[in-house]
């Protein structure tokens, strides 16, 4: 069975992109077969895999004039595919508004490829409009990030809110996969405080990887790789592999057997 994972937050600067691209390839590097799904029209995670400005994309998807199949590219990792992005999809959601079915087109297209993977990351835009409805629509779960600033937890009501809509409406067996805690600060004490009150909130869904701020991190993407392929040894890669180790571990007991 393909596990299809959101990953959501309306609020701009939490990792979900670097969560994408990161999350991809460390499962992609386990030798699970793994498609990053880019739906933000600023298409960093298209650029962070060296994907650049590619046409089609998944706008012409989205809006039905290409097959998902054809759009579809191979990265350099072997077990890893993309459905790139491109600046084009800033039109889509006006576009998407008349069409039919408008929340699941994106649903509709993963269904004739989802077999071919075991993993289907989406990595979502910032804001809670038609793009990110879509991909909520089409997944099995959700990634929450959450950066361990001020304000962490602002926003994420708002969030629930339109995960629930999403189940009451289009998809009702949508889970929450985990909060995952971002740029953490060991110096910081506020990063301990921000961890300890999403903890406090989210419970066991809180994943207990945490992903520590990491300069390699945030050089990988000018580089066009992955931080595993640019720096294997640092804190940024160990961090994103503890990752896909714990979501292979939870989704072992037969919700991921081939
Ligand atoms: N763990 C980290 N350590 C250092 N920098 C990070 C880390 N995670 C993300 N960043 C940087 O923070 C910025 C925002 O991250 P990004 O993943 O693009 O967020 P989003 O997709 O939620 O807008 C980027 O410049 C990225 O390189
Ligand atoms: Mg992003």
């Amino acid at each position: 069975m393909t596990k299809v994972i959101s990953i959501a937050n309306q609020k701009g600067g939490v990792g979900k992109t670097t969560t994408a691209i990161n999350l991809s390839s460390s499962l992609a590097a386990a030798e699970k077969k793994t498609l990053l799904i880019d739906i933000d029209p600023q298409a960093n995670s298209s650029s962070g895999l060296s994907i650049n400005n590619q046409s089609p994309s998944v706008y012409e998807v989205l809006i039905g004039v290409e097959e998902i199949n054809k759009v579809i590219l191979n990265s350099y990792m072997p077990y890893l595919d993309v459905l790139p992005s491109n600046i084009n999809l800033v039109g889509a959601e006006i576009e998407m508004v008349d069409m039919p079915n408008r929340e699941s087109l994106l649903g509709q297209a993963i269904s004739k490829i989802q077999n071919n993977y075991d993993y289907v990351i989406i990595d979502c835009p910032p804001s809670l409009g038609l793009l990110t409805l879509n991909s909520l629509s089409a997944s099995n779960s959700v990634l929450i990030p959450v950066q361990c600033e001020y304000f962490a937890l602002e926003g994420l009501g708002q969030l629930l809110n339109t995960i629930n809509i999403v189940k009451q409406h289009f998809n009702k067996d949508l889970a929450i996969e985990g909060v995952l805690l971002t740029m953490f600060d060991v110096r910081l004490r506020l990063s301990q405080q921000v961890a300890e009150e999403v903890r406090k909130y989210f419970g066991d869904k809180v994943f207990k990887t945490i992903i520590h701020r990491n300069v390699r991190i945030s050089e990988a993407p000018s580089y066009g790789k992955p931080v595993i392929l640019y720096d294997a040894v640092s804190t940024g890669s160990q961090n994103y592999i503890a990752l896909a180790s714990e979501i292979l571990e939870r989704n072992s007991n037969g919700i991921n057997i081939n």
